[in-house]
């Protein structure tokens, strides 16, 4: 049966029902009180014949009765009135009563008890008689029976006239309010449901990806919700296919997000993943009376969040917004990404003194000048240490609770905020397989000899099984620290260390971004002459030509260096003057630190006198936005900059070389690199410079700008292709793969027991 006509019995016969109800207990009710009433006049009628006929009969003046009784005929609905004596013998009764009275009492006439009156209704034939009996009395004195019939008839006809009336009611109650019902669900339902209906044929043919308009009402935010998160997946999941053909069709073997899944679920099997790191992928903030939650900028998240994806794994981080502490359990854990929840984050809460000694102090005012050599002084103070240890320590006891039920456990430990953890995990789990990720250079034995908890720092390093750096000079840079300062075997050919009768194995896995194939990201060059025209007058500035600059306010990054340059630029080339604006995107960093203080200060004011000497009108050399920008806002900058400065003094890689190269769809722009990047490898068709060659850098900005458009395009593709190859997914695989590799074997002796880690994720 189809859906409306289903609804339609149903709501027909449900509306009936009730109404029909309703109709028979007025009726009951009627019928009750109309029965009352003409048992009350009879009661009447009754005791006035009784009044009547007692003299009468006390006289024993029974030839008067029949006079008497005729006198009641007339009363309205009477049908019958009789007198009885005390023997039950009928004295007197209205004319052509006989029948009724046969039919009242039968055989057994009524006798004479006082106070013994009785009312009821019976059937005669068709009618409904009311008989009402009375015992007539003087005082005490029994002297007969007197009773009167009252013909009820009448109650049945107005009872069958009440039913017609009702049942013509029920009739036009039901038809009316199944229309309106029918109406209102019409027009609340079938609207929306034809709306849905084409939304997800639209989708289907793949021309949305949109919301459905869909009514605001609560009942439909489920469904609202259901629809949307159903058309992000059918897009990825066609995204996905597409680019699988894709690399099928080019006979590649490019790394997708999809590919990695299936990599780590056979690689890794049964066995769990766990990260550590500071930063949290992500935090929860109030904003006005709602909790939002948010991406904090960070590289990190992007490389490590398809392992923990494509394995349900936990992830352990400091918290770090301010309604962190609202969205945990009991035990601290939250489920993420929230729209999709697919691994765990476990939150670690920080006194300020553990976070100001393990984070501001040893890490980022110890550690992180250490091993960048940027001509920072490192700070290195005794309760700092004594805090990093503690923090690292506490971390260690988290996971370590977190593994208890784990076999074998996967563990990726992340940074140089981490350095002890590897040793204190190994100690408690030898099962455990741990790497751990140096997401920053690594200095020469000398510079790093310098720290005065070095060996300590290296022995928790040891306890790893793998140690990450991103390029081969890190690596080679850690073996020679080693060397110098324990009695360490190390194998040259294999990368490897023994310490304690554990091999740890040391690998350059050059990390990189996401590199997304939408070709509708490519604007054709008019419109990207618009964009970036209108980009620089939302600043206040008035230039044909845009290079972009994307750091946080980091001594490392050679901000000030790069601010010289263009200086030196615009007096080396005037023409440019009025053509060309540099855009730095500045996020303020670990502001705690005086030295960052000072940074932001120094960096503005240098922005400020720049301007200063060459503003000309509307135009100005230098923007400086000193705030957090999201990705979005940033990609703009991305796509339309002729140029981007990567200008770091020292930098394990730099994702901001790649997210540039990744966003130029269009194949235009140019890259200035610092040669002392990690990215710098990799990049060889950017033209590097050395940040602190100032003439240098103008001339490679000048360079950059007058390049033909063919060797700037021929330049672009080499790097776009080699950033499409060794994206952000593949440097995750070539790390699992080496670490699932690895044979855990506490016993042995000799390297050659221990199998090469595999390659196969290089190819
Ligand atoms: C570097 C480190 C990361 C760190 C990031 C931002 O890239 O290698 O571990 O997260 O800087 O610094 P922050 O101190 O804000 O986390």
């Amino acid at each position: 049966m189809r859906l409306s006509v289903r609804l339609n019995c149903f709501l027909t016969c449900g509306v009936a029902l009730v109404s029909l109800s309703l109709a028979l207990f007025q009726a009951q009710v009627q019928r009750h009180g109309l029965r009352r009433e003409l048992g009350r006049r009879a009661q009447v009628v009754a005791e006035s014949l009784e009044r009547s006929t007692a003299p009468l009969l006390l006289a024993g003046a029974a030839d008067r009765l029949q006079n008497v009784v005729d006198r009641f005929v007339n009363h309205q609905h009477l049908a019958a009135a009789a007198v009885y004596d005390t023997a039950g013998k009928e004295l007197v009764v209205t004319p052509g009563a006989q029948p009724l009275l046969a039919a009242a009492f039968g055989s057994a006439a009524p006798k004479p008890r006082p106070g013994d009156e009785t009312s009821r209704f019976f059937s005669f034939g068709r009618r409904s008689i009311c008989v009402v009996t009375l015992p007539v009395a003087e005082d005490t004195m029994p002297l007969g029976v007197a009773a009167v019939f009252h013909d009820a008839s009448y109650i049945d006809a107005q009872q069958a006239s009440f039913w017609r009336r009702a049942l013509a009611g029920v009739l036009a109650q039901t038809v009316l309010i199944v229309c309106l019902t029918l109406l209102i669900l019409r027009w609340s339902l079938r609207r929306p449901l034809a709306r849905l209906t084409g939304w997800l044929s639209e989708l289907r043919r793949g021309k949305t990806s949109a919301e459905p308009d869909l009514p605001e009402e609560a009942a439909f935010q489920p469904l609202k919700r259901e629809a949307a998160r159903l058309a992000n997946t059918l897009s990825a999941a066609r995204a996905a296919a597409v680019e699988e053909a894709r690399l099928r069709d080019a006979a590649e073997s490019r790394w997708t997000e999809e590919r990695l899944r299936i990599f780590i679920q056979t690689r890794v099997a049964a066995r769990r993943l766990f990260v550590i790191s500071n930063r949290e992928p992500y935090e929860h903030v109030h904003r006005g009376n709602a909790i939002e939650c948010s991406v904090p900028a960070s590289g990190l998240v992007t490389a490590l969040e398809p392992i923990l994806r494509a394995s349900d794994g936990t992830w352990i981080a400091q918290a770090s917004g301010h309604a962190d502490r609202e969205t945990v359990d009991r035990d601290d854990h939250v489920r993420v990404p929230p729209e999709h929840p697919q691994y765990t984050l476990r939150r670690i809460w920080l006194a300020p003194e553990e976070e100001q000694g393990f984070y501001f102090g040893f890490a980022n005012e110890g550690l992180w000048p250490l091993c960048h050599i940027a001509h920072t002084r490192p700070i290195f103070r005794a309760q700092d240490w004594e805090q990093y240890r503690v923090v690292n320590r506490r971390f260690a006891e988290a996971l370590l609770d977190e593994i208890e039920q784990e076999e074998h456990p996967v563990v990726l430990v992340q940074d140089y905020h981490f350095a002890l953890l590897p040793r204190m995990i190994k100690e408690q789990r030898p099962d455990a397989r741990v790497a751990i990720f140096w997401h920053i250079p690594w200095p020469n034995p000398e510079a790093f000899g310098i720290c005065p908890w070095q060996a300590e720092l290296l022995d928790g390093l040891l306890g790893a099984d793998l140690i990450g750096f991103h390029v081969q000079a890190h690596c080679n840079n850690f073996l020679e620290t080693v060397d110098r300062t324990f009695e360490a075997r190390i194998d040259r050919d294999r990368f490897a260390v023994k310490r304690r009768g554990h091999f740890t194995f040391v690998r350059p896995f050059p990390i990189s971004v996401l590199f997304s194939e939408d070709s509708a990201e490519a604007g054709s060059f008019e419109n990207l002459y618009i964009e970036r025209a209108g980009l620089l007058r939302a600043l206040g500035v008035e230039a044909p030509m845009l290079g972009v600059g994307v750091d946080r306010v980091d001594y490392t990054k050679g901000i000030l260096e790069r601010f010289r340059a263009l200086e030196t630029f615009f007096e080396k080339y005037p023409i440019y003057r009025g053509q060309f604006t540099f855009v730095q995107i500045g996020a303020p960093s670990r502001t705690h630190i005086r030295t960052y203080q000072n940074l932001m200060e120094e960096v503005t004011l240098e922005a400020e006198r720049i301007n200063r000497r060459f503003r000309e009108g509307s135009w100005k050399p230098l923007v400086f936005l000193p705030k957090h920008h999201s990705h979005s806002e940033i990609l703009p900058y991305y796509r339309c900059a002729d140029l981007c400065m990567v200008t770091s003094l020292h930098d394990g890689m730099n994702l901001v070389a790649k997210e540039y190269i990744a966003s130029r769809a269009d194949g235009q722009g140019m890259l200035i690199l610092s040669r002392f990047t990690g990215a710098s490898h990799e990049l060889t068709d950017a033209l590097q410079v050395n940040p602190y060659d100032i003439e240098g850098m103008a001339d490679a900005i000048h360079r950059a700008l007058e390049m033909s458009p063919e060797e700037r395009a021929a330049r672009m593709a080499r790097m776009r292709t080699y950033v499409r190859e060794h994206n952000i997914y593949r440097w995750a695989a070539t790390l699992i793969a080496e670490l699932a590799a690895i044979r855990l074997a506490p016993g042995e002796s000799e390297p050659a027991l221990i199998r090469e880690p595999a390659v196969a994720a290089r190819s």
